[in-house]
């Protein structure tokens, strides 16, 4: 088995060719002669404990590797110690484990492959990419430089030329606006269990957005979560996706009895549909971010359908307190919620739905006192936006509050011991 760091130097490369060092004795390949020759200086150093010898010998070395270096710019000579630290580190990783060489290999889909052949990728290039989440070539074009330079530490030069290679080739660029209407009559859609609901949107929640049911306690959002789960695994003719669902839970109210109630309803195998739901519990809002962003390495590996974050502000509201913080806040929010509209651009096979508190109004007296929690920011960030409020008994009436191209209404549905239906 090759280790990861032989991988990056294998000799074939220009970057791997060997070299024998006459000082130290030992082969070298270029791009990591300053370190390992450096490691052998120091050591040496110290068994003779001549430390002004060592200083000079250092020096020399730099020049050594200034030499070498002679040609690259300074990014590129940064990223080139960034692969250094990278190698050091995957070995420290390969001897503490030894099928962790085994993780990029296992991990070489299609879409990993695409980035691998954009111009200038390199093997730690990509390893960068992927531990940072861009392992497609839509996560590079989608995502802001500024974000991609933040989570893998690439530099600016480097990221604009992969954003350009990657969006010329997806063919990202103005089209005409039959070519969008003719990828909107192909659009998917999950059934939500009820007639009247997915009548309101336009025959099921459709794929491509991030949809935001807001309302009060016990009006239903988490019942319905609960349902498209179950119902994102149906066969399409079936009003499925025949997909898998993510939920991100970060008021602790995920169910399973109520998936298994939910299954048998509609008599499938409640063990295969547990199985399908991948669970997340976000115990704080800087988790609730991370686990979103990890969740964009899984939506292809997994087959994931819908995500579903129940509640998308709760954890943000108990964490950032007084007027203070709330620009803070908001800012976070927004980021947030552009880290899951960009995941529909990028997989638009995807569905996001998102639940959200009210909170109430002092100032109205007609009318309804109470309004979705986030402001808005929450409202400009969801494409579809429904309200939610009790009727009698086991119904609810949702409102539709704001959608591109849906008109305003309500439907009437019910919550019962098998989910959601008329
Ligand atoms: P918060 O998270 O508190 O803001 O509320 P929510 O809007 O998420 O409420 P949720 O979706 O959890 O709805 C809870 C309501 O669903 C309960 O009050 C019940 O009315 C209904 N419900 C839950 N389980 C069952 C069930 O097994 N049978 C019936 N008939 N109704 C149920
Ligand atoms: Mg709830």
């Amino acid at each position: 088995m090759a280790k990861a760091s032989e991988m990056n130097n294998g000799g074939q490369s220009g970057n791997g060719e060997p070299y024998f060092c006459k000082e130290c004795k030992r082969n070298h390949t270029k791009g990591k002669i300053y370190k390992e020759h450096l490691k052998f200086a120091r050591f040496e150093t110290d068994k003779k404990e001549i430390e002004e010898e060592s200083e000079s010998s250092e020096k020399g070395l730099e020049s050594e590797v200034e030499e070498i270096f002679e040609g690259l710019d300074e990014e590129e000579k940064e990223d080139e110690d960034d692969i250094i630290e990278l190698n050091e580190m995957e070995e420290e990783e390969l001897d503490s484990d030894p099928d962790s060489s085994k993780v990029i290999i296992n991990d070489a889909n299609m879409c990993v492959e695409a980035v691998k052949r954009l111009p200038g990728v390199g093997e730690a290039t990509l390893k960068k990419l992927i531990k940072a989440g861009f392992s497609s070539l839509e996560s590079i074009a989608y995502t802001p430089p500024k974000i991609i330079q933040n989570e893998s530490g690439l530099g600016d030069k480097t990221i604009a030329k992969l954003i350009k290679a990657s969006m010329s080739q997806l063919k990202i660029g103005f089209k005409s606006a039959e070519d969008v209407w003719e990828y909107r009559k192909n659009i998917s859609r999950i059934t939500t269990g009820s007639q009247e609901l997915d009548d309101l949107f336009g025959g099921g929640i459709e794929t491509g957005c991030v949809v935001e049911f807001f309302g009060e306690f016990r009006t239903g959002k988490t019942q319905i979560a609960h349902q498209l789960c179950v119902n994102v695994q149906l066969p399409m003719e079936d009003g499925g996706l025949d997909g898998n669902a993510l939920y991100i839970d970060t008021e602790g109210t995920f169910r399973p009895e109520r998936i298994v109630q939910m299954s048998e309803g509609l008599d499938l195998d409640h063990k295969k549909i547990l199985k399908n739901i991948i669970f997340g519990r976000a115990y704080n809002s800087d988790h609730q971010i991370l686990l979103i962003k990890e969740a964009a390495n899984l939506i292809k590996e997994k087959n994931i359908k819908l995500i579903i974050v129940d509640s998308l502000i709760g954890h943000f509201r108990s964490e950032y307190v007084g007027r203070g913080t709330l620009a803070t806040r908001q800012q976070t929010i927004n980021t947030h919620l552009h880290d899951l509209l960009r995941l529909t651009d990028i997989f638009p096979e995807l569905c996001i739905i998102v639940t959200n508190q009210v909170q109430s109004k002092p100032d109205v007296f007609y009318g309804n006192p109470t309004v979705a929690a986030g402001g808005n920011i929450v409202a400009h960030g969801s494409t579809i936006r429904v309200y939610l409020r009790k009727g009698k008994g086991e119904q609810r009436v949702a409102k539709m509050i704001d959608a591109p191209h849906l008109p305003e209404g309500e439907a009437v549905f019910s919550i019962t011991e098998n989910g959601i239906g008329d």
